[in-house]
């Protein structure tokens, strides 16, 4: 399969002609009512209401790049809608033979599995699927390369939501890694759906983005000029394996500029939430007692995944 790049220029949708969910690949073309839908559900799930079966659904997980959590939590939320899941492993598969992505997908698809989440180094390898498809599958992106990872801004939205009630009315940082994080480009796409009052991007000029999207962003080179004020603070993670050299000094100079410490946080207001979409590097992008702290919000942003994910998933299936 060829034509990543194209796929993604192409600006293929996750909707189909009746503006309804049938793929999960980004979030540009979201709009408030696409994530209030979501989030709907999400509570529905988070308070038991409401328990739909797909059980007649085979579901692949097909991860060509690590994860504890998304992996872990596309299974847990499948289960939970009795849908059978496969954890392909890729690993073991036909892959090493020299078979495509889209051949292995099809191939899935003609032994009876309909839904794919897909997580791939290469942007834009969800959207070509999408686009080169000649069956009737379902893609869930869940992360491609550095370009986009959706579900994971949802479950970051859904938190904050939760915990202040409107994301508009917020004042917002991002700080870490932003060049190569999928998560910040999802996010971005988000918060300017939501019109905050501010986007702040915190960021060594090494890894900030050159051409950024025209929602008036603040950018800063040092994580205290973007604290004062802010309601929430998302850390990012410095994406070693994206990195090839030289792009921060040291591990050490990067936590002094941009790691997050508790010291930081209690100058700050007891409301203000910090997130990380994890994994996290300790000593890196924060210290050890952040995790502990009220203001942190980073196991409930994985509590969160599961509901999410639910909503995401069933959605589709609704929609087929
Ligand atoms: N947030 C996230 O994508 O984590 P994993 O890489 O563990 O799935």
């Amino acid at each position: 399969m060829v034509g990543y790049r194209k796929a993604l220029k192409s600006q293929i949708t996750s909707f189909n002609q009746k503006n309804k969910l049938i793929h999960l690949l980004d979030l540009h073309d979201w709009n408030q009512d696409h994530f209030h839908t979501i989030f709907k559900l999400a509570k529905q799930f988070k308070n038991k209401s409401f328990l739909p079966k797909h059980d007649a659904i085979l579901m692949a997980n097909l991860f060509y790049e690590h994860s504890t959590r998304t992996l872990t939590s596309f299974e847990i939320a499948a289960l939970y809608l009795g849908i059978n899941v496969v954890n392909f492993s890729v690993l073991n598969s036909s892959k090493s033979k020299g078979e495509n992505l889209q051949d292995t997908i099809e191939n899935l698809y003609a032994m009876g599995i309909s839904l794919f989440v897909l997580r791939h180094p290469r942007s834009g390898a969800p959207h070509s699927l999408v686009q080169h498809a000649r069956f009737p599958y379902h893609i869930i992106n869940a992360g491609d390369g550095e370009h986009a990872h959706p579900s994971q801004a949802l479950i970051d939205c859904f938190t904050i939501e939760q915990n202040k009630g409107s994301i508009s009315n917020l004042h917002i940082t991002i700080c870490g890694d932003i060049l190569h994080s999928r998560v910040a480009r999802s996010l971005i796409h988000a918060f300017t759906c939501f019109n905050v009052k501010s986007l702040t991007l915190c960021a060594p000029p090494s890894l900030m983005p050159i051409k950024l999207p025209s929602f008036p962003f603040t950018i800063e080179h040092a994580l205290a000029n973007a604290i004062d004020g802010r309601d929430v603070i998302i850390n990012l993670r410095i994406q070693r394996e994206r990195i090839t050299h030289g792009a921060i000094p040291s591990t050490l100079e990067y936590f002094n500029t941009f790691g997050i410490t508790s010291e930081l946080l209690n100058k700050l207001s007891p409301t203000v939430m910090v997130l990380h979409p994890g994994p996290v590097n300790r000593g890196v992008e924060l210290d050890d007692s952040v995790l502990k702290n009220q203001r942190s919000f980073i196991l409930q942003q994985v509590s969160n995944a599961t509901a999410i994910r639910m909503s995401i998933i069933h959605s589709i299936l609704c929609n087929e």
